[in-house]
């Protein structure tokens, strides 16, 4: 399989809100990642997708986050959503957008990446509980499925406090 993955284009963006659709079932993530679009916190060379030819067949986007404590803020990433589509599921695709994109992160100088997902999948690339580190999730998880990985060690040693993610994922 020859996959490619780059970030998006402008002419990408509806591909991008179907393949979500596709694979989430509902329209929630795919016009979550619309409203983003519009919001300082999205990075556009962190939206990224994957192609096989010139077709989409899957989509990973890391935002801005902000990590609080009183005064005290602290910058991060949430990786959310990801998607891949439903007919090659399963195949590492979305393996390779993660690996990618934390490697996009690194490059680009982000320190940490927060996400709340499986439990058995995220800590393949070794995210961890965010509790072992000091950081909280805005509402009530399992504590396995609330996860942080630090792009550089020990960036997250003296991060404390709640994440706060953009008020667009709210609507989710
Ligand atoms: C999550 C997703 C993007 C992973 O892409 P993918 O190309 O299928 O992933 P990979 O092939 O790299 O890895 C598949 C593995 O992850 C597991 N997995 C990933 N996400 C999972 C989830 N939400 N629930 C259960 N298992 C999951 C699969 O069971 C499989 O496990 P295995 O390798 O032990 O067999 C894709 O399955 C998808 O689009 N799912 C629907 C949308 C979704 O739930 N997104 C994640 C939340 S933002």
């Amino acid at each position: 399989m020859n996959i490619q993955i780059r970030p998006e284009y402008k002419n990408d963006i509806s591909a991008i809100s179907m393949i979500n659709d596709m694979a989430f079932g509902q329209e929630n993530e795919g016009n979550l990642i619309i409203k983003l679009r519009k919001n300082r916190n999205f990075i556009k060379d962190l939206s990224l997708v994957a192609c096989m030819g010139n077709e989409i067949i899957g989509h990973i986007l890391f935002s801005k986050i902000i990590i609080k404590n009183g005064n005290e803020e602290f910058e991060s990433l949430a990786l959310a959503p990801m998607s891949v589509i439903p007919e090659l599921q399963g195949l590492g695709i979305g393996s390779e957008l993660i690996k990618k994109g934390l490697q996009k992160a690194t490059k680009l100088g982000y320190e940490s990446v927060i996400v709340l997902g499986h439990e058995n999948y995220y800590p393949k690339f070794k995210f961890t509980p965010a509790s072992q580190f000091q950081i909280t999730c805005p509402f009530e998880v399992p504590d396995a499925n609330f996860m942080a990985l630090e792009l550089e060690k020990g960036s997250l040693k003296n991060v404390y406090g709640c994440v706060e993610y953009p008020k667009e994922f709210n609507d989710v």
